[in-house]
């Protein structure tokens, strides 16, 4: 997961289609408004922000942002783009140590970081996430449902139970890949009884699913 995304940097807003965030926010707008009201002045953790795009998406309505990823590539890549009204900064923070990462935020936010969490990891992350905010504060995943272009990538399901995708770059270098589409119903047993607000919501025709809830 960390090497394919490593070396994806380069392809990864071409592959996902964003190389113009203005497209990509209009794009993502009857998602985006869903829990807009959520980040406004918010001090926002992003977990695995990658190259910046959804970074860019908070900037605009956020106080500030911590946009954290464990890979270099693509943090050098976010670093170059272009960022609203709040003030950014980056760095390199493993999504299962966010204890070393000092402070507490307001909100926290991960897109497509979600699918990529192996089952057995959930509970420790959650746990590590919910340390670094401060009661009250809002936590959004956005993430994706199936679709055909990822069905295409599936190859097996691991002991525990996770859909790993088979995966290739460019140069042909193959990687497997944790990819979960978790449904709303195991989404509540994580969290029912330990948080607030839970709201999911799926937008069929993005194809895409958003969890937001308020941290106790
Ligand atoms: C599917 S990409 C999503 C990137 C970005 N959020 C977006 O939506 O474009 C997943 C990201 O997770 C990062 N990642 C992988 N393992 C991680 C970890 N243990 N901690 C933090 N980030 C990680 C990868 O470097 C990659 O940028």
């Amino acid at each position: 997961m960390n090497s394919y995304y490593a070396k994806r940097a380069p392809e990864h807003d071409t592959l996902m289609g964003y190389t113009d965030n203005l497209r990509m926010e209009n794009l993502l707008y009857p998602l985006i408004r869903r829990f807009e009201k959520y980040i406004i002045d918010q001090d926002v953790l992003e977990i695995a922000c990658g190259t910046g795009n959804w970074t860019q998406v908070l900037s605009k309505r956020a106080h500030s942002v911590l946009a954290t990823d464990i890979n270099h590539s693509v943090l050098e890549i976010a670093k170059n783009k272009s960022y609203g009204k709040a003030r950014v900064t980056f760095r390199i923070a493993d999504a299962y140590a966010l204890q070393k990462i000092k402070g507490k935020f307001t909100l926290a936010f991960a897109a497509d970081w979600w699918s990529h969490i192996p089952r057995s990891m959930i509970p420790g992350f959650v746990k590590g996430l919910h340390t670094k905010l401060v009661k009250g504060a809002k936590v959004i995943f956005v993430d994706m449902l199936p679709r055909e272009s990822l069905d295409r990538m599936f190859s097996h399901y691991d002991e525990e139970g996770n859909l790993i995708h088979k995966r290739s770059l460019s140069d042909g270098e193959e990687f497997y890949v944790v990819k979960n589409f978790p449904a709303e119903k195991e989404l509540k047993s994580i969290f029912e009884g330990k948080v607030g607000d839970f709201e999911f919501y799926q937008d069929i025709p993005l194809k895409r699913w958003m969890l937001a809830y308020t941290r106790r």
